[in-house]
This record gives structure tokens, sequence and C-alpha cells, in this order.
């Protein structure tokens, strides 16, 4: 009698401690992020099963993509939008990863639009410090910087994407048939930037492929939590090509988040086994 009791408390320890841990993890979400409808819309369409909820403000549909548990987070645009659902969602789905993706406008003169940028890492460029003398700040009177998670001043502004993400984006985009791929650096601030001079600065100095309101801030709030990121985007203008702006690059952004959300989940899957 004894001997069971022991047997049956260490099974109700490993069924608690062991087992049920694991599958809380299996089915743990990843969440997607796009901060208006035609960056949303056709990802929450492909969803089985989905629940629509509002946390404050801040729309969230879970739902299954293909037995992929996923959450697409209507953000609203912006970079206080973007950090405010995502500690929102990190809280209340605690999920395994979270993707910003959406539309950009180009900061290389070799990107057009429908071109694919995989954000390798992020830079905030509304924080800067300028020269004190200088009367009108120029773009190359400022310097970036930024407050890392222990709220040190620093100059290393940019924030890396989870390599594992990284990885299988860039391998995903060998599938990308819409326009090039290209890896690197996303510009992230609130503002809308048409002049050359200051596209062509941050370009040439801080290797920014594209700007756009919120990847760098979503950034910010996982690298804090400690849960993979990366960031995704599709031109859908570029000044430096005087092409404005087309929605539909917010369409096939939702195609290939997709397809990085897929095979990012098959390869954890994987390694679980
Ligand atoms: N500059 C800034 N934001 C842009 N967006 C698309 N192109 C640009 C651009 N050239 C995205 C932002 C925001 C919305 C206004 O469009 O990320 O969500």
């Amino acid at each position: 009698m004894k001997h069971l009791t022991r047997r049956y408390f260490a099974f109700v320890f490993i069924f608690l401690f062991v087992i049920l841990p694991m599958r809380v993890q299996a089915s743990a979400p990843i969440i997607i992020q796009g901060a208006m409808a035609c960056e949303t819309e056709s990802m929450i369409a492909a969803l089985t099963n989905p629940r629509d909820e509002r946390i404050g403000p801040w729309r969230f549909v879970s739902g299954d993509y293909q037995g992929v548990p996923v959450v697409v987070s209507v953000t609203r645009i912006g970079m206080s939008n973007a950090a405010a659902s995502t500690v929102l969602g990190i809280e209340h789905f605690k999920p395994i990863a979270v993707i910003n993706q959406g539309t950009c406008g180009g900061h290389d003169p070799s990107l057009h639009t429908f071109d694919l940028v995989i954000g390798a890492d992020s830079f905030d460029y509304s924080a800067w410090v300028s020269q004190p003398q200088v009367h009108t700040a120029s773009a190359e009177d400022i310097r970036f910087f930024a407050y890392n998670e222990n709220d040190e001043l620093h100059y290393d502004i940019k924030l890396h994407a989870d390599e594992k993400l990284l990885k299988i984006a860039k391998e995903q985009a060998k599938y990308y048939t819409r326009g090039k791929a290209v890896a690197g650096t996303i510009a992230t601030a609130n503002s809308w930037n048409r002049t050359p001079g200051r596209i062509h600065f941050l370009n040439t100095e801080y290797g920014s492929l594209c700007e756009e309101m919120e990847t760098h801030s979503s950034a910010q709030i996982c690298k804090m939590y400690g849960i993979p990121f990366i960031g995704l985007r599709v031109l859908s203008n570029t000044e430096l090509h005087s092409e404005s702006f087309n929605p539909e690059a917010g369409v096939i952004s939702q195609e290939f988040t997709l397809m990085v959300v897929k095979a990012y989940y098959a390869s954890l899957q994987e390694s679980q086994n």
C-alpha cells in the first residue's frame, strides 16, 4: 500500500511538473503582428477556429494555421501602439515567438515596391542627440543612442533578430517570388520620411534598408522578456524611385510571414523529437 502511494505521488509529480509543462509548451502560440487591416486581414482569414478578442483597444485573433497555434495581433500604427500591444500579447498569450511584419518604405536604392526585407536587426532612428552649437541639426549632426534593458545609455543601437527565426526566414526567402529578398537593418520611428538626403544618410551611415513605425518597438519589448523576435517587411513605397504606397505589399508580407511561421514551428517540433 505504501509502495502504491509512493508510485501514485511519483506519477502525479511527473505529470504536473514534466508532462503538463511540455504540453503547454507545445500549444503556446506564435504572435504575428501587423499594424493595419491590409497587413493582418488575410492571415486572420486563414485561421481555423478563430477566437476574436480585444484587450483594451487592441485586437487579438487566436486560431490554428495549418496545425500551428498563432495569434494575429493588430497592433495599430506607431511605436507606442506596438509596444503596448506587444506587452499585452506576451502577458496574455505567453508566445514562443513574436513576428512583426507588414509594409515599409525603401531606404536602399536597390530596392523597389514588393521587395522583401528580412530584419536581421533594427534601430530607433528617432532616438538621437544633436550638437549643442548648431542652429539647424542636419542629418550629420545627430548621433543615435539607445537605452538597454538595464536602463544604461549606449550607442550600440541595433537589436538583433533571433538567430533561428533569421535562419529560417532566409531559407524561406528562396521561395519568395514577388521581388528581391534581402536581409539587413530596419529603421523604426513615428515618422514618414520623404527627404532623400535623410534617407541616404540612414542608408549609408547606418545600413538601413527600409523604414516603418513598429518593428523596433516590438523588438525592444521582446528583448526585455527574452522572447525570440524578428521583423519582416515588404516595400510598399520608396521615395528613391517615386513609388507611392501600395497596400498589396501588406498582403504579400502576410503570405511570406505564414511561410516562416510554418517552417519555424516545424523546426521546433523536429528539435523536440
Ligand atoms: N515610412 C513610415 N512608415 C511606413 N509604413 C509603410 N511605409 C512607410 C514609410 N515610408 C507603415 C508603418 C505604419 C504605416 C503608416 O505604414 O509601419 O504602420
